[in-house]
C-alpha cells in the first residue's frame, strides 16, 4: 500500500521536490497510534532538499493533498509537527485490500525472477554436537530460504558441512587410543565427542608419548596430512564418522521438516585448493610466512588470511575461497549468503576481501549474516568445557510439554501427537525468530517452553480460533496456495468500523513486511508481524460480533476471519512454523 499512497503523494510533491515515488515510499512509516493516521511521512529529509522547514512542508503538502479528488486512496492529511499525516478513505482502501489478499499466494512477488541466491546455513560439523547456535542457523536460514522463494528468487540451499580439517586427525587418534567400532555404533556423536574432549585434555596437560616418540598433536596432524592425501584408513574412517555424524543431523531436519540442494562440506573443496594457491600465487598475492601460505590483509587493517598451512594442507579460508568459486561457476548467484554466529565475521570479511583482491567483482555481492552469541545463563557455551545443550534434547523437550499441556486442556483431541509436534517445534522456532538476529540470547529452558505472549503456540491458537468461527459459518478454511475463491464477497461499506479497520490495515501490510523482512535479512520482522495479526484478530474477536451480526456485516466479517487465518498460515509458515487446525 506504502507504494499506491507514494504514487499519490509524488503528484503533489512533484513540483516542489524531483523525488520518485520509491524514494517516498521508503520514508513512509505506520504511525504508532492510528488515530495520527493510517500513515505518515516525517518531511525532515525533505527539508534539506527544499531549503524550508519540515513543518512548512507538511502544511504545504496537506493543503495540496486536500483538494484531491474522489478517486484517490487519500481522503486527508494534517500536518503536525513536521508531519504530514495521511487518513484513507477507508471504503476505497478496504475493498482495494480485500481484493488484494483474495488471491492465490498473497504477498508473493516476482521481484526475484530470473535470480539465484546461494543460501549457506547449518552446516554443523560432523562428529560434533549440533548445537544451540547451530539450530539458530538452521532455523534462519530455512525462513529466509522461503521468504525469498516467495519473492521469486530461486535458491540453493547449501549445508557446507564441516567435514574437513586438523581436528578429524584428532578424532582418528582419539578414537584409536579410547574408542571401539562397538562403542561408537552404540553411542554415536556423544561417543565421538566423548573421546576427542579426552584427546583435547590430555593433549594439553602432558606431552603423551607413543611408541614413535610423537606427541598426540603430532600424530593428530599427520592423520590429517595422510587424510589429504587419500589414505584409504583414514579416509574409511573418516567417512564412518560422517555418516554416523549424518545420521544424527538428519532427526533433527526431520523434526523441523528442513531439507538442502546440497550437502557439499569442507572436504568437497580440499582438492580444489592447490588451483587457489596457483591463481592466488600468479596473481601475487601469496606470501610466505613462516612455511605457511597467506594473504597479507595488513592495508585493510585484518590480520592476514590463511590460505595453506606449513604442511600444505587447506584450511578454512582456503576451502571456503574455493567453494565461493565452485558456487559462482555452478549456479551463478546473484548473491551468497552465510549465516553463521557473529564470531565468524573477521573470517568471512577475510574471504570476501580475498576474493575482492583476486578481481571477482561478484565478491560484492558475498554476504555474511551474523547472529548474537547464544550463552547458557551468560556462560559460553562450550563443547570443551561440556557446557553444552543438545539441538534434538530441545526440540522433543518442547514436543513432549506441548504434549502434557494438550492432555490437560484438551485430552479428547483428535491428532494429538501431530498437533503437539506442530505446537512444540513451532514455539522453539518462533522463539529464536522473534528478536533481531545480531542480539545475544541466553539460553533459558523456561523461554523454550513458555507457550503464552509473543509465542508460536499463542498464534498458532488465534488461527484455530479463526478456523473454529469459519466451521460455525460452513466454510472450509483456505489455503495461500489454493486458487481465488469464487464466493469472494467485496466487504463494501461493512468492514470500516475501528477493529475491522484496523484489522483490515494490518492484512494490506503484509507485502510490505515480507520484503522488508526479506531485504534486511531479519524474519523477526516477520515473526513480530504475525504475532500482531494475531493480537488484533483476538481485539476484532472480542469487539465484534460476527456469527451472530446482522447479515451483510456477518458475511465480510467471516470472510475477513478468513483472509486474516490465511495470512497469519502462511506468515507463520515462511518461518517455519505449522498450524494445527485445532488444539
Ligand atoms: N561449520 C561451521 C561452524 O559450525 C560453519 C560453516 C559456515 N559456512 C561456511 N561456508 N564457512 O561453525
Amino acid at each position: 500500500m506504502k507504494k499506491e499512497i507514494s504514487e499519490e503523494l509524488v503528484k503533489e510533491i512533484r513540483n516542489i521536490s524531483s523525488m520518485s515515488s520509491s524514494d517516498i515510499e521508503k520514508m513512509i512509516e505506520i504511525p504508532a497510534d492510528s488515530k495520527l493516521g493510517d500513515y505518515t511521512l516525517p518531511c525532515f529529509r525533505l527539508a534539506g532538499l527544499l531549503k524550508k522547514n519540515p513543518k512548512t512542508i507538511a502544511e504545504e503538502i496537506a493543503v495540496s493533498l486536500n483538494i484531491g479528488g474522489e478517486t484517490a486512496v487519500i481522503e486527508r492529511a494534517e500536518a503536525v509537527n513536521g508531519y504530514l499525516n495521511i487518513f484513507l478513505n477507508r471504503r476505497l482502501y478496504v475493498t482495494k485490500i480485500i481484493e488484494k489478499a483474495s488471491v492465490k499466494d498473497y504477498g508473493s512477488s516476482d521481484i526475484g525472477k530470473g535470480k539465484t541466491i546461494c543460501m549457506d546455513y547449518s552446516s554443523p560439523n560432523i562428529a560434533k554436537n549440533f548445537h544451540v547456535g547451530h539450530l539458530r542457523t538452521t532455523i534462519i536460514g530455512n525462513s529466509l530460504y522461503k521468504l525469498y522463494s516467495k519473492l521469486g528468487y530461486s535458491v540453493i540451499r547449501i549445508n557446507h558441512l564441516g567435514d574437513w580439517g586438523t581436528q578429524f586427525g584428532k578424532q582418528i587418534v582419539a578414537y584409536k587410543n579410547w574408542s571401539s567400532k562397538e562403542a561408537v555404533e552404540a553411542g554415536g556423536i556423544a561417543e565421538l565427542l566423548r573421546v576427542y574432549i579426552k584427546f583435547e585434555e590430555e593433549s594439553l596437560n602432558k606431552a603423551y608419548i607413543t611408541e614413535k616418540e610423537s606427541s598426540l598433536q603430532e600424530e593428530a596432524r599427520a592423520w590429517f596430512v595422510k587424510m589429504e592425501q587419500g589414505d584409504k584408513e583414514a579416509l574409511t574412517l573418516w567417512k564412518w564418522f560422517k555418516e554416523i555424524s549424518l545420521k544424527e543431523f538428519e532427526r533433527i531436519y526431520k523434526l523441523l521438516k528442513i531439507e538442502f540442494d546440497s550437502y557439499q562440506g569442507e572436504s568437497f573443496y580440499m582438492d580444489k585448493v592447490p588451483a587457489i594457491v596457483a591463481e592466488l600465487r600468479s596473481k601475487h598475492l601469496l606470501e610466505e610466512s613462516d612455511g605457511a601460505g597467506i594473504i597479507n590483509l595488513d592495508e585493510y587493517h585484518m590480520p592476514p588470511c590463511l590460505i595453506t598451512k606449513k604442511d600444505g594442507s587447506s584450511i578454512y579460508h582456503s576451502r571456503d575461497i574455493a567453494a565461493a568459486l565452485y558456487r559462482k561457476q555452478t549456479y551463478d548467484f546473484t548473491q551468497c549468503l552465510y549465516i553463521t554466529g557473529v564470531e565468524q565475521k573477521l573470517h568471512f570479511a577475510q574471504v570476501f576481501k580475498a576474493l575482492e583482491l583476486m578481481g571477482y567483482r561478484w565478491a560484492k555481492d558475498m554476504h555474511h549474516i551474523p547472529y548474537g552469541l547464544v550463552s547458557l545463563g551468560g556462560e559460553k557455551l562450550s563443547t570443551r568445557k561440556g557446557n553444552v545443550i543438545y539441538a534434538e534434547e530441545i526440540l522433543n523437550e518442547a514436543v513432549s510439554l506441548a504434549m502434557t499441556a494438550i492432555e490437560e486442556k484438551n485430552p479428547n483431541l483428535v491428532n494429538k501427537e501431530e498437533t503437539a509436534q506442530k505446537i512444540g517445534i513451532g514455539a522453539v522456532i518462533f522463539q529464536t525468530l522473534a528478536n533481531q538476529l545480531i542480539k545475544d540470547v541466553s539460553f533459558r529452558w523456561e523461554d523454550v517452553l513458555n507457550f503464552d505472549g509473543m509465542t508460536a503456540p499463542y498464534i498458532q491458537y488465534t488461527c484455530a480460533r479463526a478456523g473454529s468461527v469459519l466451521r460455525k459459518a460452513g466454510l472450509k478454511a483456505w489455503d495461500n496456495k489454493e486458487e481465488n475463491r469464487k464466493d469472494k464477497i467485496i466487504a463494501e461499506g461493512y468492514l470500516e468500523e475501528d477493529s475491522s479497520y484496523e484489522l483490515v490495515k494490518l492484512v494490506g501490510n503484509y507485502p510490505d513486511i515480507i520484503k522488508d523482512a526479506a531485504e534486511k535479512y531479519e524474519p523477526s520482522i516477520l515473526a513480530r508481524y504475525a504475532y500482531s495479526l494475531a493480537v488484533r484478530f483476538n481485539k476484532f474477536y472480542q469487539e465484534c460480533r460476527i456469527l451472530s451480526a446482522e447479515e451483510g456485516y456477518r458475511e465480510a466479517r467471516v470472510f475477513l476471519c478468513l483472509i486474516v487465518q490465511k495470512t497469519i498460515k502462511d506468515a507463520l509458515s515462511l518461518l517455519g512454523i505449522e498450524c494445527p487446525e485445532e488444539m
